[in-house]
């Protein structure tokens, strides 16, 4: 029978049987899926679970200590979080190309892991947040997309001597179970329900070059965004909303003043798959209270504008 508890119950018998006494990782990053693991492994597992958690200075307002307190402070779970804000962004200093940005942000990411996890001397196995269509996606193309999404999000690259087994506690389950275990094990909804957030974070949110004021700029429009999305409930409506930037200056007027200032690119999207998506027709009203906020209360922000691109032919994400 498929209840969310007899899955946990489930879960957790195999991996106390696959890992015994041994010491276990996982790469945490707020996601639903690694969440949902770190939450069920800790029932099962409690203090043999190690945690690390690399911000890459790429996370939207407050996300890091969000992820903190609900695992480290609310469940007592063992995260060691890595401030390296520093070095992504200056690895990230003079790249412009999309694809190139992903890569440097993939590798750095992966390198520091390896760093931490590899102070855990003890560590005999890794878990990761595997789904099962990730499992299928995978078997699948090599090339494009979904490889480099992989490619980061599963993280790889760890030391030949560590040689650690894997758990996938999640790897035959699809995200609305994975969701529904979630809540079972007491994550809070907000988290459980919250839209993807690509791993390069907002890395790929800022068009061209990621510049350290421009991740701030981007940071407080994207959480008004957000913020009034939750407020009209819209939020858990769209499959997918975030600011993005733009790295152009545009004319405005405050008071008697005249601004030069940055563009911020507002993006909500509808979809099942993510594979195509419709722009989520937000009503105008709310365009414009959410575009009279950034524009208000952002100095650095003069201009907003709302995408009207379908998937195909665009993109979810701006780059
Ligand atoms: P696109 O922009 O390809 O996005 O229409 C489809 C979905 O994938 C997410 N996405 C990524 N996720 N690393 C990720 O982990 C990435 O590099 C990446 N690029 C896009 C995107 O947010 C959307 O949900």
């Amino acid at each position: 029978l498929w209840t969310a508890s007899n899955i946990i119950d489930d879960a957790m018998a195999r991996v106390r049987e696959q890992v015994g006494r041994d010491r276990v990782i996982l790469g945490l990053s707020g996601g639903v899926d690694s969440s949902v693991v770190a939450a069920l492994l800790h029932r099962a597992l409690g203090d043999q679970l190690t945690c690390v958690f690399v911000d890459h200075g790429l996370l939207r307002l407050h996300e890091g200590d969000q992820v903190m307190k609900t695992f480290a402070d609310h469940m007592g779970v063992e995260v060691i979080r890595v401030d390296a804000a520093a070095r992504f962004l200056g690895a990230l200093a003079g790249v412009t190309d999309p694809e190139e940005k992903r890569r440097t942000i993939g590798r750095l990411f992966i390198e520091i892991f390896d760093e931490e996890a590899s102070k855990i001397a003890d560590a005999r196995w890794l878990a990761q947040g595997t789904i099962y269509p990730d499992v299928i996606e995978s078997a699948g193309s090599k090339t494009g997309k979904a490889h480099v999404i992989k490619s980061h999000h599963n993280v790889g690259g760890l030391p030949e001597d560590m040689k650690l087994g894997l758990v996938e506690p999640l790897r035959e389950l699809f995200k609305d179970e994975v969701r529904r275990i979630g809540l079972e094990l007491g994550l809070p909804h907000e988290m459980v329900y919250r839209h993807p957030f690509p791993g390069p974070g907002l890395g790929v949110r800022i068009l061209g070059e990621v510049v350290p004021a421009y991740v701030e700029l981007l940071r407080r429009a994207d959480a008004i965004f957000i913020e009034e999305l939750r407020t009209y409930g819209f939020y858990d409506k769209v499959s997918q909303a975030f600011a993005v930037f733009l790295p152009v200056k545009a004319v405005g007027v405050m008071g008697d003043g005249r601004r030069y200032d940055y563009v911020v690119a507002l993006r909500a999207v509808e979809t099942v798959d993510f594979m195509t998506a419709r722009w989520a027709h937000l009503p105008y009203e709310f365009l414009d209270h959410v575009s009279r906020r950034i524009v208000n209360e952002i100095d650095g922000i003069t201009r907003v504008v709302y995408d009207v691109t379908g998937k195909p032919p665009g993109t979810i994400e701006w780059e």
